[in-house]
C-alpha cells in the first residue's frame, strides 16, 4: 500500500530538480500528480520521465492567471485536491547596496506572493485532512552575504504556516515548510562556479551537497500522514549546516 494511495497532489516547479523528484516519488506511493513548470518542453519531458498518474500544466508561479488555470485543470480532471506542494521558487545574489527594484520585485513576487496565492487559490479544492507544503530555504536561516533578499522572501513561510494552520484547523489540513540546504540541482549549476560549490560545501558537515531525492523523501514525509501530528513547523534538510 503507498503512502499517497488515492490522494491527488500539485507540486508548482516540478519539472527538474528536487520537486521532479518528489513527483516521482509521490506516484510511486500512489497519488496523482499535477506538475507546473513555465517551459512547455521541459515540463513535457518531466512528464513522460513520470510517465503515469501525472498531469502537467504548463505556467508561472508568479502569475495569478496562471494559477487559476493550474487549478482549474485540476477541478476538471479530479475535482478536489489533497496535497499542494508550492515549490516554485528561485533567487539571485544581490549584496545589500546593489540590490535592484526589479530583483526585489522578482523574488518577493515569487517566492513570497507567488507562494501565498498558489495556497490561497487552492483553498476550494482542498479535500479536509489535507497536506500543505511550501519550500523555504536555509539561507532564510543563516547569514549568507549576498542573499538577503532571497532569505526575506523565503522567511515569510514560517509566519504564514503558523497562522494558516490556525485559519484551517477546523477543516485539518495542515500547513508546513519544508527547508532545504545547498542541493545539486541544475540550477546550482547554473548559478555557482566550481569554487562556489567547494565553499557552500565546507559548510556541510558531511561535505556533499544534498540530493534531490532526499529533499523528495522529506517532502513525502510531510505530504503523508506520516507526519500526522506535524503541523506548523519547519522540516529542515540540509545535512547539519544550520545547527553547525
Ligand atoms: N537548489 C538548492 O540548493 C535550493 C536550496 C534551498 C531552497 N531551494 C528552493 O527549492 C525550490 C526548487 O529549487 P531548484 O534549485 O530545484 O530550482 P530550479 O532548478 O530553478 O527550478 C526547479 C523547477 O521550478 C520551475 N520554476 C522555476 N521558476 C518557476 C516559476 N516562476 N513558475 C513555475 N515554475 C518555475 C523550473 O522550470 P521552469 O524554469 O521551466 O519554470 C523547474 O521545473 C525553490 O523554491 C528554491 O528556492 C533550492
Amino acid at each position: 500500500m503507498g503512502k499517497l494511495d488515492g490522494k491527488v497532489a500539485v507540486i508548482t516547479g516540478a519539472t527538474t530538480g528536487m520537486a521532479l523528484a518528489g513527483a516521482k516519488l509521490f506516484v510511486d506511493e500512489g497519488a496523482h500528480v499535477f506538475i507546473t513548470g513555465r517551459r512547455q518542453e521541459a515540463l513535457d519531458e518531466a512528464v513522460k520521465q513520470i510517465g503515469r498518474n501525472v498531469t502537467g500544466v504548463q505556467g508561472d508561479a508568479a502569475d495569478l492567471d496562471d494559477l487559476d488555470r493550474l487549478y482549474d485543470t485540476v477541478k476538471r480532471e479530479k475535482g478536489s485536491l489533497d496535497v499542494l506542494w508550492a515549490s516554485a521558487g528561485g533567487g539571485e545574489p544581490a549584496p545589500l547596496g546593489e540590490i535592484t527594484e526589479a530583483q526585489f520585485d522578482t523574488w518577493f513576487g515569487l517566492n513570497a506572493r507567488g507562494t501565498l496565492f498558489t495556497v490561497q487559490k487552492a483553498l476550494p479544492l482542498f479535500n479536509d485532512g489535507g497536506s500543505i507544503l511550501m519550500t523555504g530555504s536555509n539561507a532564510s536561516l543563516g547569514a549568507f552575504p549576498g542573499w538577503s533578499v532571497y532569505a526575506g522572501s523565503k522567511a515569510v513561510q514560517q509566519a504564514w504556516a503558523r497562522v494558516w494552520l490556525n485559519e484551517l484547523k477546523d477543516r485539518r489540513i495542515r500547513v508546513n515548510v519544508l527547508t532545504p540546504g545547498q542541493v545539486a540541482t541544475a540550477k546550482q549549476e547554473e548559478l555557482f562556479d566550481e569554487a562556489t560549490k567547494r565553499q557552500f560545501e565546507s559548510l556541510i558537515p558531511r561535505g556533499q551537497m544534498g540530493r534531490p531525492d532526499e529533499i523528495a523523501t522529506a517532502a513525502l514525509f510531510l505530504a503523508s500522514d506520516d507526519s500526522s501530528y506535524v503541523n506548523g513547523m519547519e522540516l529542515v534538510a540540509d545535512g547539519g549546516t544550520t545547527a553547525l
